[in-house]
């Protein structure tokens, strides 16, 4: 039990480690608390797929509604533009679903609530941010 408990911690410091190296290794950042809150939420993706495979589905569940939090108290700051509070509404949502398949135990459903928590954040990078992006591409 304390082995796979290490082990876990071990694969969620790396992956955090590895995922938060990828985004800094961007060129281009966005303005701090943006960067913090995206980076947050890319965190707690890497620490609920780490806890899913350990079947940590506790664990899953508490990380996923903190997600579900910060999500919606992003999209109800009256001061951001329409499409970004929209946005981050939809990140919500997505994470309420995680949340329910966290707590049903059913790992299957956290992956396909987990895709659509990535889909929703990707839905909001490729409208407001990739479009310049996958011009450069080739
Ligand atoms: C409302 C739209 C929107 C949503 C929703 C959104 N993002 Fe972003 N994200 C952006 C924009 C725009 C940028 C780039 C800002 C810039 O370059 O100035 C960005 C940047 C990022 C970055 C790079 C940070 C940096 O500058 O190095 C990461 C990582 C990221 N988002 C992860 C996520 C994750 C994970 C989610 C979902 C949990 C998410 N984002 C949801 C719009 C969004």
């Amino acid at each position: 039990m304390k082995k796979i408990i290490a082990l876990s911690i071990g694969v969620i410091v790396a992956a955090t480690l590895g995922f938060s190296a990828a985004a800094v290794a961007q060129k281009k950042h966005a303005p701090k608390p943006v960067w913090g809150a995206m980076v947050g939420g890319l965190i707690d993706l890497q620490s609920i797929t780490a806890a899913m495979m350990v079947f940590d589905m506790k664990r899953a569940a508490t990380i996923a509604e903190g997600l579900q939090k910060r999500e919606t108290y992003i999209s109800n700051i009256a001061r951001l533009p329409e499409p970004v509070r929209k946005g981050h509404g939809k990140v919500a949502e997505a994470a309420t679903k995680l949340v329910a398949a966290a707590k049903s135990g059913e790992e299957q459903d956290v992956a396909k609530a987990l895709s659509g928590v990535m889909q929703a954040c990707n839905a909001c990078h490729y409208d407001l941010r990739d479009a310049e992006r996958r011009k450069k591409m080739k």
